[in-house]
């Protein structure tokens, strides 16, 4: 069995945490490709909830190995508190594997996205202030820290200057902040390296061994498509990629090996942050969303903004993602409405528009175009199958499922792990 992909369809929060530990049980390895402890993601097993930023969802699944692929960018005090946290819960972390090639989210880096946005002013992206734009950048301009720096000093201790060399002069000439120290940000570092050891490996090899094996490997995605820095509501995106191509680069496993994407699709829409948004509500229906969907950030605890589905988003997802197949997630927080609304196209500047416009302007201009589907009013929280929901909920799968562009392979209507409906087996 090859490799399969979990990701977001829309811009994050779709609900992945839930479906990964969903199918944690069944597979071998689950990997992070991207992102870091920006994402949130929230699992609910039993009468337990976890709160997971950084570490795979697979960590819940006690036969699963966990991977932390080199296109993580790794916080890590935030992991070594992430994993002792979990300790504390007797959840066994002893498996997990971190790339030597991880980038490190440096005390500096976080320094840097708060005073950005803060200089930003309007025009800020509402980042969640993790460090995660700053960390990439330092890679992409060859002056980051990765996890393997942090066992040879004197490597370290002339990266960090480097890095700091450029940042202190911004901090102090433009930012008007204190200079940061070289040795005291190599001090931190080092801290962390002897505990963080004993998890770090060639994940490529590994994985590639383990599927050479025919072991089943999951990678799961942070955030979601339109959150892709490439193929996102750029600029109000994260700074990596959560598509799927994301998955190869982010682990060093080849597109080869993958035989199914899954896109991970609310259904309804939320984002956070700043950034166009055609569905979002303003009125009372967003704040029953809100309310009844219990949109609240997991990493940041804001207010999620929310609106109706967007099929043209969801079909763009299918596209750029060459999705085999959807999750459809919180159906349940739907119950109670009279119809509900679906956009099906956009209205530009008078002109009917099917697919997302490439253009930013355009598409800060679209005006959703709605369908209205008769909603239902029964609870759909215990059903198991297809067939127990209510016939309207019945035909809003349905109409989702021919206006996104591929199968809807289950349905969740609850946030617990038994709380899904499975329409064809994902392993
Ligand atoms: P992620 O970032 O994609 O992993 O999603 P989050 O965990 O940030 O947000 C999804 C929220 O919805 C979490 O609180 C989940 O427990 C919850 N959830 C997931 N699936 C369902 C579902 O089918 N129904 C309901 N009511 N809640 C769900
Ligand atoms: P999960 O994995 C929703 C958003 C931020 C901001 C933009 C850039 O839980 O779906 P960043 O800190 O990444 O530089 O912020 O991206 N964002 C998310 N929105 N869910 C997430 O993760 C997000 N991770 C980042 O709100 O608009
Ligand atoms: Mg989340």
């Amino acid at each position: 069995m090859p490799a399969l992909v979990l990701l977001g369809a829309q811009w994050g929060d779709e609900g992945k945490g839930k479906a990964t530990d969903l199918l944690g049980g069944s597979v071998d390895y689950v990997v992070r490709y991207q992102g870091g402890n920006n994402a949130g993601h929230t699992v609910v097993v039993g009468d337990q909830k976890y709160a997971l930023h950084l570490l795979p969802s697979g960590i819940l699944s006690p036969g699963c190995t966990p991977v932390i692929g080199n296109g993580v960018v790794v916080d890590p005090s935030v992991l070594l508190s992430e994993l002792s946290g979990l300790n504390e819960r007797g959840v066994d972390t002893s498996k997990l594997l971190i790339s030597g090639n991880a980038h490190i989210i440096t005390p500096y880096n976080v320094t840097v996205d708060k005073v950005t946005e803060r200089f930003l002013g309007k025009r800020k992206i509402g980042t969640t202030g993790r460090g995660i734009g700053p960390t990439y950048a330092d890679k992409i301009n060859r002056v980051g820290i990765r996890v393997q720096d942090l066992y040879d000093e004197s490597i370290l201790t002339q990266k960090v200057e480097a890095a700091l060399d450029v940042k202190n002069q911004l901090l102090t000439k433009l930012y008007n902040r204190r200079v940061i120290a070289v040795d005291q940000v190599v001090e931190e570092l080092l801290g962390y390296a002897e505990k963080i050891k004993p998890y770090v490996a060639d994940t490529v090899l590994v994985l590639n061994q383990a599927l050479d094996d025919d072991k089943v490997v999951l990678f799961e995605g942070g955030q979601g498509t339109l959150l892709d820095i490439d193929h996102g509501t750029y600029p109000f995106v994260t700074s990596s990629n959560p598509t799927a191509g994301g998955a190869c680069t982010g682990s060093g496993v080849g597109p080869t090996k993958i035989s199914r994407v899954i896109g991970i699709l609310k259904a309804y829409t939320t984002r956070v942050g700043s950034g166009p948004f055609p569905t979002e509500l303003f009125d009372e229906d967003g704040e029953a969303l809100r309310r009844i969907g219990g949109e609240r950030g997991v990493t940041t605890g804001r207010d999620r903004r929310c609106g109706w589905f967007d099929a043209v988003i969801a079909r763009y997802a299918t596209r750029v993602n060459g999705l085999t197949d959807f999750f459809l997630t919180k159906l349940d927080v739907l119950t109670g409405w009279e119809q509900i609304p679906v956009c099906v196209a956009y209205e530009i500047d008078g002109e009917r528009v099917e697919e997302l416009p490439y253009s930013q302007t355009d598409f800060h201009h679209a005006k959703p175009v709605y369908e209205y589907l008769p909603g239902w009013q029964e609870d759909i929280t215990k059903a198991k199958t297809f067939a127990d929901l209510p016939k309207n909920a019945q035909a809003y799968v349905k109409a989702l499922e021919e206006m996104s562009g591929a199968p809807i392979s289950a349905i969740g209507v609850g946030p617990g792990r038994d709380e899904t409906i499975e329409i064809n087996s994902f392993i």
